[in-house]
């Protein structure tokens, strides 16, 4: 018979998870063939675009492309990544309040198409400029920093680099804990504490070491670049004051659509854990806030494939359940190390999300005395659209909740 590891991997093929990358996509591929080439050429251009002021012209000179020629998961998620970025700089332009409220039908019907067959909504995702838009600079190299890059950039100079770069490599340091999922399944089925017990070590240690890669942030991104610039283009249509009808998508829809922009909040790995340790956010699956109806929100602009894994751990045995029924205090104590190190992560990320919005965005209304109300209300939103500290203080509540014992 396989052991719980080596059966585990043929799962997690089905599921997109890959074993060094998690839910990242290993190897993103890098260039499109002819006819795509044309929209990787506007990307790969595009604060530079941006800054002349052609962008908006260039979009609209492209041909519209069927996108059968678009063989293959890896370029379709990098079709998906371009037109995402070509979107939101035609619709953001020089991200100083000339917005466009209609995407011409040249780039919205292939995209729409295309996030049709992927199963994804038409606008860029944390799916797309994290999960996909990475390579290394030294293919043998290590998955570091340094020997990093993104493949597209938006104004803002090196901070986008930071924020998506940074967020990808919290994603692989957590990835290592994802691999300990079937051991601690296997475990709890067999009732076995002392395995449950060593994978649970291993993962509260991979989530201290993902808390520890996040720390790199203030390193890499400038808050007034990431507030002023790089937030702008980040921005969606939905619960967003200044496209309050949503976007046309010409030659798609009759109507503007609303959809929330890219956000860590799309992350699968942190609903996993969530998931994995029972840490609630719903009441019997419904969603029991306004903060968990927009977790649960967030998982449609996951790939479909993380949808199914997160679905797939609901399904299982409850570990916390099995945790409590055996009342042995070092096996409690070991799975509270693991929620303690999901509030470590969600309060580090609340003193980030100070720096890089709140601070700045109080700066800003100061400075702007004459700010109109709607002015205000988008500045004190996040990318995804929520009133942001309500929302992240109520889901660190919830983690906090699901301690055993208080610390
Ligand atoms: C400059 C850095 C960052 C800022 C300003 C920031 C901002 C935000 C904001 C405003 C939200 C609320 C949802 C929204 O409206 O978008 C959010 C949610 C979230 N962010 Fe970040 N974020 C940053 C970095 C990261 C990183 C590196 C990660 C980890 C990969 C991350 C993971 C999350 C998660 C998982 C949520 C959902 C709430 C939760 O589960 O606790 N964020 N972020």
């Amino acid at each position: 018979m396989s052991s719980p590891m080596e059966h585990s991997w043929t799962i997690f093929e089905e599921y997109h998870i890959d074993e060094d990358v998690g839910f990242a996509l290993p190897l993103p591929l890098e260039e499109l063939p002819h006819p795509y080439d044309a929209w990787i050429s506007i990307a790969r251009n595009l604060p530079e675009l941006i800054k002349n002021n052609q962008l908006r012209m260039e979009v609209e000179k492209l041909a519209m492309l069927s996108i059968d020629g678009l063989r293959g998961h890896r370029a379709q998620r990098l079709g998906h990544l371009v037109l995402g970025y070509i979107t939101m700089a035609y619709v953001w332009g020089q991200g100083g309040g000339d917005i466009r409220k209609v995407l011409p039908s040249n780039i919205a019907v292939p995209y729409c198409k295309l996030s049709e067959k992927l199963g994804l909504p038409p606008i860029l995702l944390y799916a797309d400029c994290v999960l996909a838009n990475w390579k290394k600079k030294d293919p043998s190299g290590p998955m570091t920093y340094e020997n990093m890059d993104i493949l597209f950039s938006f104004p803002g100079g090196d901070c986008g680099k930071g924020f998506f770069l940074v967020s990808l490599l919290v994603e692989i340091a957590a990835a290592s804990a994802i691999k300990v999922i079937p051991i601690i399944f296997d475990a709890v089925k067999r009732e076995d504490s002392d395995t449950l017990q060593r994978a649970l070590l291993d993962v509260s240690s991979s989530l201290h070491k993902a808390l520890d890669v996040f720390s790199q942030i203030h390193k890499y991104v400038d808050p007034n670049l990431f507030f002023n610039v790089l937030r702008i283009y980040l921005s969606g249509w939905k619960g967003n004051p200044l496209l309050s009808e949503g976007l046309l998508y010409e030659g798609v829809w009759d109507t503007p659509k609303k959809f929330a922009g890219g956000s860590a909040a799309q992350s699968s790995i942190f609903q996993c854990f969530d998931v994995l340790l029972g840490i609630q956010h719903t009441v019997c699956g419904v969603p029991s806030d306004p903060a968990a109806e927009f977790l649960q929100e967030m998982r449609t602009y996951m790939p479909p494939a993380h949808q199914s894994f997160l679905l797939s751990l609901k399904s299982r045995p409850s570990v916390r359940d099995f945790v409590l029924s055996k009342g042995n205090a070092t096996l409690q104590e070991t799975y509270d190390k693991c929620v303690q190190a999901m509030v470590s992560l969600r309060d580090y990320h609340l003193q980030i999300v100070a720096k890089y919005i709140i601070i700045p965005a109080s700066q800003q209304s100061q400075s702007k005395a004459e700010s109109s109300e709607e002015d205000l209300k988008a500045e004190s939103k996040g990318t995804g659209g929520t009133n942001l500290m309500d929302f992240l203080k109520s889901v660190r509540g919830k983690t906090v909740k699901s301690l055993l014992k208080e610390h």
